[in-house]
């Protein structure tokens, strides 16, 4: 998310959405650098959490909004952040358009960065109801983004309840390079 928060600089340029922002561990970056956010999460305790650690100072800039961002109106943005909340998307077609509307909600040259999960994911061997993108999934989900940064990451970690937890998420910068082809 830095890394598209820099790359975007200007008093132009500097609408932000965070797609499951949680209690704002982007959403906070973004304010201190300027950015005007909406913040978008389905969980009330992370919206109000997020709202309580905003200083007063940057509260004019964000604006908050308790809702699933399946069906969540997206304005236009130069910005649109998903960290690891994309991967909770149960059915390819709806994170299709998903993505779909946020290549629609990006300005010309704006920026999606986020996680989505890779086919290797623990959650997928298990039979979980989640996306498990091949290099060729990833890629036709996000036809019409050029992109910038593409990063494979495969980790066993252990959740916090003590399970063991394969991870396999793909780290996605992505630029729309213009208006979308599809219908
Ligand atoms: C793993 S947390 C990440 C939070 C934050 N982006 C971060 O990186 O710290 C995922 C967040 O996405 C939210 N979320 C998951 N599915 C969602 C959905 N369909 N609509 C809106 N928010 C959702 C969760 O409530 C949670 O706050």
């Amino acid at each position: 998310m830095l890394r598209a928060l820099r790359a975007r600089g200007g008093p132009a340029g500097r609408r932000a959405i965070d797609l499951g922002c949680g209690t704002g561990r982007d959403t906070l970056p973004m304010l201190a650098a300027g950015w005007h956010v909406l913040a978008i999460d389905a969980e009330p305790a992370a919206i109000a959490g997020l709202e309580a650690a905003v200083p007063a100072a940057w509260r004019p800039r964000l604006v908050t909004r308790l809702a699933c961002f399946e069906r969540a109106h997206l304005p236009p943005a130069d910005l649109v952040n998903a960290s690891f909340s994309l991967i909770t998307v149960e059915r390819l077609p709806v994170l299709a358009d998903l993505v779909r509307r946020i290549h629609a909600a990006l300005t010309p040259g704006g920026r999606f960065a986020g996680q989505l999960l890779g086919s290797r994911d623990g959650w997928v061997a298990a039979g979980r109801p989640v996306v498990g993108l091949d290099p060729a999934g990833l890629l036709a989900l996000l036809r019409d983004f050029r992109l910038e940064r593409v990063e494979e990451e495969e980790a066993d970690t252990v959740t916090p309840r003590g399970r063991a937890k394969h991870w396999h998420l793909w780290h996605v910068v992505a630029r729309k390079i213009s208006s979308s082809s599809r219908s």
